[in-house]
C-alpha cells in the first residue's frame, strides 16, 4: 500500500451533537485526516443501514454513524434506535466481508471536538492498514 493512499471514510454525523462537535474540532483548530465526509442528519436515528452499504457499495472505506449520547438525542430515543439497529447490522456487514474496524458506532457530544478528532485519526489509521474496501465494490 502506498504512504500517500488516503482511506475515504464517510460520517453521518447528527446535527446537534456529531456535526456540531466536528465544527468545534474545526474552530479549535484540532488537527485530523482530511479522510472523512461528513453528512449531516438531523438524528443518528435517521440513518437507515441501506445508507451504510450504499457508501461501501460506492467507494467508501469506512463508514461512521454518529450522534448525541444515550439521553442526549433531541428526539428522545432515535439513538436507542440506532444502538439497537446497529448492533445487528454490524453482524450483518462482517458477514458481507466487512471488517468490523471499517464500520463503527460513536456517540460524540457538540463539546467534544477533540474526541471528534481523535476518533478520525484512530478510524483512518485502522482502515490504512487494512488497504482500500474492494469487497463491496466488487459486488456493485
Ligand atoms: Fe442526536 Fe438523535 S438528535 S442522535
Amino acid at each position: 500500500m502506498s504512504d500517500s493512499w488516503q482511506p475515504r471514510i464517510v460520517a453521518f454525523a447528527c446535527r446537534w451533537c456529531t456535526y456540531a462537535g466536528a465544527d468545534l474540532a474545526g474552530t479549535s483548530r484540532k488537527e485530523y485526516p482530511s479522510s472523512v465526509r461528513l453528512i449531516r442528519v438531523p438524528c443518528s436515528g435517521r440513518v437507515n443501514p441501506s445508507f451504510v452499504i450504499r457508501a461501501f457499495q460506492r467507494g467508501a472505506d469506512g463508514v461512521l454513524v454518529s450522534g448525541c449520547h444515550p439521553g442526549d438525542c433531541h428526539y428522545i430515543e432515535g439513538n436507542l434506535l440506532t444502538r439497537r439497529r446497529y448492533s445487528v447490522a454490524k453482524r450483518f456487514l462482517e458477514y458481507l466481508g466487512i471488517e468490523p474496524e471499517r464500520f463503527r458506532v460513536e456517540w460524540i457530544s457538540a463539546a467534544e471536538g477533540a474526541r471528534f478528532a481523535d476518533l478520525i485519526t484512530e478510524m483512518t489509521d485502522d482502515i490504512r492498514e487494512l488497504g482500500p474496501n474492494r469487497k463491496m465494490r466488487e459486488q456493485v
